[in-house]
């Protein structure tokens, strides 16, 4: 499992370094470096995967992108595809029939007729003549084939999937997860997603998601807070480089009323106060500024941005975003 990772010197990051739990959700505005962020982990993938096969950790041989496709996802499946789930989910019904023969099915299905109301069970269904299989979703109990079912289901069953089935578990990354995803859906799933996340028996499993939904941050935030890590760009100057723009991360934890963000890394560098968690002397790499001010960012220091202070409220703007959006979504019935 990825416990922590440093960028320096790809895309929009430098001297970037976050601890990464069993589920990390990443939050933030367009171009804050969310996809930057899966593209580096793409990036080291493929490096090792071009590289001698004996050299590679068996860890990346686990890295799942998931970017489901729904019109792969209706498609027949041939049962020689023992595969963990594809990157486009196209291989869902052979994950599906092969879950149900070996009795892995029930679990998901829980989850599923909880997300999606009216969906009561799927059936996958293995065609003897061409060795495929398909799958029916249960409507009200009444069998519907999958080519007939909506994105938005299949994109769930497909996630739960994912999260369910032994031989896909390992690091899945989901590019905006809120995508064709009904709001009402979105929070309840995430929670799905922060139970599956961690170590399970002899397999582990980890989550790490970009989304730029309020309905997200608004359920993680109650449901699994330590997940949330919000990726914010801010300019860089000084270091005798040309000004420019660079993605920091800032984890929140709870102080205060619910609702309000704040930065856990705030103030001076640790190894200038011998704090526990003291490291060697930072290189400098120029002065950072965003909306709360500016400080010499260092390596090592892409989490801690305003300069010096307690710790106080540092992202008014995320809870503000949060309670209008969601007190939109609910008046329209959609929470
Ligand atoms: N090679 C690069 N060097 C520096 N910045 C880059 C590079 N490639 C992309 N960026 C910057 O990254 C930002 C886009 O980040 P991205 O991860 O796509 O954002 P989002 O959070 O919307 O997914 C843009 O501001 C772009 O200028
Ligand atoms: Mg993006």
């Amino acid at each position: 499992m990825l416990t922590r990772i440093e960028i320096d010197g790809f895309k929009s990051f430098l001297g970037f370094e976050l601890d990464v739990p069993p589920f990390l959700a990443l939050v933030g505005p367009n171009s804050s470096g969310k996809s930057n962020f899966l593209d580096a982990l793409a990036f080291v993938r493929s490096a090792m995967l071009a590289d001698d096969p004996e050299l590679w950790p068996s860890e990346v041989k686990h890295w799942h992108f998931h970017v489901p496709d729904p019109a792969a996802m209706r498609r027949p499946a041939s049962a020689l595809d023992r595969r963990p789930l594809t990157e486009d989910a196209g291989n869902l019904a052979a994950v599906l029939g092969r879950m149900s023969r070996a009795g892995g099915l029930d679990d998901l299905l829980v989850d599923l007729a909880a997300l999606v109301p009216d969906v009561t069970g799927v059936r996958p269904v293995f065609d003897e003549r061409s060795e495929e299989w398909s799958f029916d979703l249960l409507i009200d109990h009444e069998p519907v084939p999958c080519r007939l079912a909506s994105d938005g289901t299949l994109r769930v069953l497909a996630l739960l999937a994912a999260l369910y089935d032994r031989a896909s578990s390992g690091l899945l990354m989901v590019e905006e997860i809120e995508n064709g995803l009904h709001p009402s859906r979105l929070g309840a799933l995430l929670q799905t997603i922060a139970q599956r996340a961690g170590v399970v028996g002899d397999s582990w499993r980890q989550v790490i998601l970009t989304t730029h939904s309020p309905v997200a941050v608004s359920s993680l935030y109650q449901a699994a807070p330590d997940a949330l890590v919000f990726l914010e760009p801010v300019s860089r100057a000084g270091g005798g480089r040309p000004r420019s723009r660079v993605s920091v991360a800032k984890p929140m934890r709870q102080a205060g009323e619910p609702g309000t963000f704040v930065s856990p890394r705030q103030g001076p560098y640790p190894s200038e106060h011998g704090g526990a968690g003291a490291m060697s002397r930072p290189r400098p790499l120029g002065l950072i500024t965003d909306q709360y001010g500016s400080c010499r960012m260092t390596k090592g220091d892409a989490r801690g941005v305003a300069a010096g202070g307690p710790a106080g409220p540092l992202l008014p703007a995320y809870a503000e975003w949060v309670d209008a959006t969601s007190k939109a979504l609910r008046s329209h019935g959609f929470l």
